[in-house]
């Protein structure tokens, strides 16, 4: 099976070519042919921005580390972030089955490589909803009378960001807000294995030596981590 073939395709197309897709069911049973990671690419432009090069960087070093990448594009997939008031109001049984099979991947999956520019100190409003309706209470996390539980403590987390803001000033005046949002916030309520972020500034003064090293900083802490 030719795996660099197989873990090209988004979410959507490989759901429709389960036969290349790394899961695959057998009398109701899920199978993975490899340890999945998933790369979740938040950038308008997948294709040439620094942020799908990072995505791309990230893909190759898991295949060449024995993963199978499943990259999901959110743009490109036209994910809807929107959390209609349907599934916001009713239990995450209950969730649309798009969201459901979206919770299988993440249920299945090695590990997650977030990656996306800072936008107003949070992650573009499309990984935001994707966090919204897959990480959700139920599945990702949950409460009972003895306390609450982690759902994804078994999972290895590396997030990739970019911005422009001097990393004194991000830190000092703002508070570092996507290390907040990421590790202190959703990875601390629903766990990890292990986590890391790397934030790449300043991407606007930044020249093609500069990237290039930075992506070298991918492939390692991807082999590093994986
Ligand atoms: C809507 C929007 C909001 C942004 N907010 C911030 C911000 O709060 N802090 C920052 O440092 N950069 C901010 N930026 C700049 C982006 O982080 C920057 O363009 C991006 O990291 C570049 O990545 P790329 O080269 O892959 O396109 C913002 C850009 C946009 C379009």
């Amino acid at each position: 099976m030719n795996t660099k073939e197989t873990t090209r395709y988004t979410f959507n197309e490989a759901s429709s070519r389960c036969k290349s897709f790394p899961f695959f069911r057998q009398e109701g049973v899920l199978f993975m042919e490899k340890k999945t990671v998933l790369v979740i690419l938040a950038h308008p432009d997948g294709k040439n921005s620094f942020n799908a090069a990072i995505a791309r960087t990230a893909v190759v070093a898991l295949e060449e580390s024995g993963y199978s990448p499943v990259l999901r594009d959110l743009y490109a997939e036209g994910f809807d972030p929107v959390m209609p008031p349907e599934e916001a109001t009713r239990p995450v049984a209950e969730a649309p089955e798009a969201m459901k099979l979206e919770m299988e991947q993440v249920k299945n999956c090695a590990g997650m490589v977030f990656v996306h520019p800072n936008w107003w100190g949070g992650p573009p409003a499309i990984l935001r909803g994707w966090i919204d309706r897959v990480v959700r209470n139920g599945f990702a996390y949950g409460f009972t009378e003895k306390g609450a539980w982690q759902g994804l403590s078994d999972k290895i987390i590396q997030v990739f960001s970019t911005s422009n803001t001097p990393r004194d000033y991000e830190v000092q005046v703002y508070g570092d807000p996507l290390e907040n949002f990421w590790k202190t916030i959703v990875f601390s309520v629903v766990g990890s294995k292990s986590f890391e972020r790397r934030n790449f500034e300043q991407i606007i003064l930044s020249d093609e030596e500069m990237r290039k090293n930075w992506l070298k900083e991918v492939d390692a802490a991807i082999r590093r981590r994986f």
